[in-house]
């Protein structure tokens, strides 16, 4: 096994691989030698991003219709395979009480972070990997797994894509594996409003005493679809600073939901 885990050569997709974990997961790839293709809606991110990694881009939502077969089509063209997607762009909106979600915002969010990781997998299954395999990692959360006060959407959809990659996973095998990752609070945008405010405390509620970074969840993706990992599919890998061992530990112990209820807009 070299370090570059078998990546080396072979064409990557990452959605949202613009900024935060999708950015640092695409670098990782491309630092593993792969061919990198990355998403995200800001076009001159995307010209930005690809450009720094030697790799290409398309611009738009993972939820625009046609989007997911232009994706694999470009990568096709491009670089004539696609062994790897990692499913990375999503969006925690509607924020707020379940009853006042919207019906257009609702669907939205399932466009997003359910369907669009799905019409992926179809396109990559379809152009490449049903005939050659590959590997799919969708990033989901490690709230998906608690209820919380103001993410209700949010955790939804996450707790179906992670029913998803199950499913995914029983399907497509031996050809294809089918992973998740679900980090806990990881510094990004996305999740700004949970860890600026008070990033000491943040990091107090933690066991392993810090916040999360991009590269933290990145490495994780990486020997996900890595042959390092080629015996593990249908699995949820959990990089959250231990989290999960905090919310086991009895009721208040959460403490990002503590700071979410203090957290009523974003
Ligand atoms: N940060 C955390 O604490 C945390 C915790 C658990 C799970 N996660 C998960 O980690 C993943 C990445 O989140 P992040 O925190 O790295 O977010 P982020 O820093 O806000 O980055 C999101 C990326 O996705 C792109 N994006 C957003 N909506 C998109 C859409 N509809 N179509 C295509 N691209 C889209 C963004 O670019 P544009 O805005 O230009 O589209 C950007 O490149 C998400 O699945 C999130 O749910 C994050």
């Amino acid at each position: 096994m070299t370090s570059s885990y078998g990546l080396r050569g072979r064409a990557a997709v990452v959605t949202g691989g613009t900024r935060g974990i999708g950015r640092a997961v695409a670098g990782a790839l491309a630092a593993a030698g792969a061919l990198v293709c990355v998403t995200a809606r800001d076009a001159g991110e995307v010209r930005r991003t690809a450009a720094e990694l030697g790799g290409i881009g398309l611009a738009g939502s993972v939820a625009d219709a046609g989007h997911p077969e232009e994706l694999a089509d470009l990568v096709l063209r491009e670089f004539g395979r696609l062994d790897v997607l990692v499913n990375n762009a999503a969006t925690n909106r509607p924020y707020g009480p379940l009853m006042e979600a919207g019906a257009e915002a609702w669907r939205e969010a399932f466009a997003v972070n359910v369907e669009a990781p799905l019409r992926l997998v179809q396109c990559a299954w379809r152009g490449w990997m049903r005939e050659h395999g590959g590997t799919v990692v969708n990033v989901c959360t490690e709230g998906a797994g608690h209820v919380g006060p103001h993410i209700g959407a949010y955790g939804t959809t996450k707790a179906a894509l992670l029913h998803l990659t199950r499913q995914l996973a029983g399907e497509l095998a031996p050809r294809v594996r089918v992973n998740s990752v679900s980090p806990g609070l990881v510094r990004t945008e996305m999740a700004r409003f949970v860890w600026e405010p008070d990033e000491a405390e943040a990091a107090a509620g933690l066991p392993l005493g810090r916040i999360g970074e991009p590269e933290d969840a990145a490495r994780a993706v990486v020997w996900l679809v890595s042959d390092a990992a080629e015996w593990i599919t249908g699995a949820d890998l959990l990089v959250d600073g231990g989290t999960r061992v905090r919310a086991a530990s009895g009721p208040g112990a959460y403490a990002v939901h503590e700071r979410l209820r203090r957290v009523p807009e974003i």
